[in-house]
């Protein structure tokens, strides 16, 4: 029996639940005092900042202002895509209400706060924020790519054309709303500087070594000088992606102060400081002959960005492949807004994206009086039609049709409005689900222990998803032992190097380094079998280019719903859920499941709860803290029933895994749309959709 493929309870489950896993605020540096951020209250202009009274207060020992902090110049650079310009005080300008412009440093954290309550920012008022995107659409501008590194725009076909030989046209704007991360652990960062030129960082963070080259070249100092820690991370969802003003903040004030400092950031603060999902504004046009195959598929996307820095949430990318269609463009437009930069949040572009594609969908389906299962089979593709490319795998149909089955769609009615039980009205709605299955170079060591055991090492981060567990399961597949013959590490800048826990690709990434390093230390015993001592062996891969070139690679599914709605209140329940998905191999069904089970309360929650409001008047967050910014309780999350379809992919890597982290969010806000416009008959095209909009449209 190998162990890849068990649903093995996670290897560090005895240390979360008894709290002896150390998470980077908890770890214990001697001697450490507390920073707190004072953000400005005005969204534009300038700030002047008195500090007088702050610094008289009990306990503090500096407050950083743009009037006294050391100039940093590569701050303001970014070192790569994934990076994200940090404000550390190097001019008094405002982009964003709640940008840093003070930095308090007390020997307590409670005499920080207080300290934070004595300080006075004047605004030196500024224009009127421009915060929303729904007023700004006309100032959108073209971005160089979607995402890091897909084209902003593309066409095949012509959609004139297509649409002229269509029977049925659909036109429909749909948007979603600014969501914000919120792991449920807070960013938190603590710096201790060893002589002028040596960093050590504690940092929850989804990328120790994006930590490190960043901080680095703010500080002007070798990369090898900083090291980051973190052996456990309270999730990220991309968040965490990317260094934030924050880590730097950290590092400054320990320099200025020559003390270990902890800086943990607020919750209120979580919703400006550390990234959020952009809002966004697309355009669907869909063709369809009468039969219902698509002639055309045009998708327009306007997202919004701040001032200083760019991030083109990439909604369309999925429009390009997902159906078979000769005819189809996208486009990706930014928005310049008085805001903080948005950033990747789970499934950054498909979570958004499908909510508007697999909505207009469903509309296409109801103009033609076809099931909405079945207009999804019509378009099925066998190729991705964009690139004219194969899929290195793609069971779809089977999550189709073993979804369909295990949720009872063929009890449907076709007719909105049609199926009721006592005063509720009951909905089914299904949608597709897509994530891209990608890999990155990463690197591991495998060591054989004196005593027979092995330590197998990786500079990965355990994010919350199981990946001490997974890691332990592939070692020891390679190695051929069992699983408590293998402890895996992570987490640590001196390990051998890996890519950021994001975009799905831990698994395929840093799995194949933990399986490359394991095979080359069996070699190498095999050439050496009296050697009995202590032995090692390191090994780094990457993506295999040929195949990469050759294929496309994405995991998909099926996500079914169904919702009850009550007539008079406009109250939506989610009653069930049925997820189908496959994405390749699983090295877990354990973990693999709660990754499925994450994802599709997001979409819960994305659907029907999370909005960060903004005044518009002064561009400030209004939902500053949970419970102002609606979550899915357990009282609104259903039985959730996930079927995991066997795959079998030769291509993708040598393990066969696509990754399971974000397609369980992708679709879930498009089948619950459809699923209420069923109930209801009432199509909301903007999220979340909340009950004041389901009465209104039916006043209407
Ligand atoms: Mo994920 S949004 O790539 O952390």
């Amino acid at each position: 029996m190998t162990a890849i493929g068990q649903p093995l309870s996670r290897v560090d489950a005895v240390r979360k639940v008894t709290g002896t896993a150390t998470f980077a605020a908890e770890v214990d540096v001697a001697n450490v005092v507390y920073a707190v951020i004072v953000g400005s209250s005005g969204a534009t202009g300038s700030t002047a900042v008195d500090i007088t009274a702050a610094k008289a207060a009990p306990g503090v020992l500096a407050v950083l202002t743009a009037d006294n902090v050391p100039k940093l110049p590569a701050a303001s650079k970014k070192a790569s895509t994934l990076d994200r310009l940090i404000h550390v005080f190097q001019d008094t300008t405002v982009h964003f209400a709640d940008c840093p412009v003070a930095l308090v440093v007390a020997d307590t954290i409670e005499r920080a706060h207080h300290a934070v309550s004595l300080v006075t920012v004047t605004a030196k008022a500024g224009a009127a924020p421009a915060a929303e995107l729904g007023t700004q659409l006309a100032s959108a501008y073209a971005p160089k790519t979607a995402g890091p590194r897909e084209p902003a725009d593309t066409t095949r076909g012509n959609v004139e054309e297509g649409l002229a030989k269509a029977s049925v046209k659909h036109e429909a704007v749909y948007t979603t709303p600014i969501e914000n991360h919120h792991p449920m652990e807070m960013h938190a960062t603590i710096a201790v500087w060893q002589g002028d030129d040596r960093l050590q960082l504690y940092d929850s963070t989804q990328g120790i070594f994006g930590v490190r080259n960043r901080i680095a070249q703010i500080f002007g100092i070798p990369k090898e000088n900083v090291r980051v820690t973190n052996h456990f991370v309270g999730g990220g969802f991309g968040s965490k992606g990317s260094p934030w003003s924050h880590v730097a903040l950290a590092a400054l004030a320990a320099k200025v102060t020559g003390r270990a400092v902890k800086l943990m950031v607020t919750r209120p603060h979580m919703f400006s400081l550390t990234g959020h999902r952009p809002a966004t504004s697309q355009k669907l046009v869909i063709g369809a002959d009468a039969q219902g195959r698509f002639t055309a598929i045009q998708h327009d996307v306007i997202s919004e960005t701040s001032r200083i820095d760019e991030f083109a949430e990439p909604s369309a990318l999925q429009t390009r492949f997902l159906y078979s269609c000769p005819n189809v463009t996208t486009s990706h437009r930014l928005v310049r807004l008085d805001i903080p930069t948005p950033t990747f949040t789970r499934a950054p572009g498909e979570a958004t994206g499908t909510f508007a594609l697999e909505s207009a969908v469903d509309e296409v389906a109801f103009a033609l009086k076809l099931d909405p299962l079945a207009i999804r089979l019509k378009n099925h593709s066998i190729k991705d039609e964009q690139n004219d490319k194969p899929y290195s795998s793609k069971e779809l149909l089977a999550c189709y049709t073993q979804g369909a089955e295990r949720f009872g769609w063929g009890r449907r009615k076709l007719a909105p409005r049609s199926m009721r039980e006592g005063r509720e009205l009951v909905g089914y709605g299904v949608a597709t689900a897509v994530y891209h299955a990608l890999q990155q170079p990463a690197a591991a060591r495998a060591t054989r222990k004196g005593d027979g055991t092995f330590l197998v090492q990786s500079g990965t981060q355990d994010i919350g998803t199981g990946t001490y567990t997974i890691m332990t399961q592939i070692a020891a597949d390679a190695l051929g032992v069992t699983v408590d013959q293998v402890v895996f590490e992570l987490g640590d800048t001196t390990l051998p190097e890996t890519p950021v826990s994001g975009g799905s690709w831990t698994a395929s990434s840093t799995g194949s380094a933990v399986k490359g390093a394991c095979e080359a230390l069996v070699a190498k015993m095999a050439l050496e079998p009296s050697n009995q001592g202590e032995m090692f062996a390191e090994h780094k891969t990457t993506p295999d280019q040929e195949n990469q070139g050759k294929h496309a690679m994405y995991s998909h599914g099926a996500c079914f719903v169904e919702v009850r709605v009550d007539e008079d209140l406009g109250t939506v329940r989610v009653a069930r859920v049925v997820g189908a998905y496959a994405a390749g191999k699983i090295l877990n069904p354990k973990t693999a499941t709660s990754q499925y089970y994450g994802g599709l309360v997001w979409g819960i929650g994305m659907a029907l709860h999370e909005h960060v409001a903004r005044d518009p008047r002064t561009g400030r967050v209004v939902t500053r803290d949970l419970a102002d910014y609606h979550l899915p309780v357990n009282a609104d999350v259903p039985a959730i029933d996930v079927i995991m379809v066997p795959e079998v992919d030769t291509v993708v890597n040598p393990l066969g895994v696509k990754g399971v982290g974000e397609i369980g969010i992708t679709g879930v806000a498009g089948a619950i749309a459809n699923a209420i416009f069923h109930a209801t008959g009432k199509r909301v095209r903007d999220l979340p959709i909340t009950l004041d909009k389901l009465l209104e449209e039916s006043r209407a």
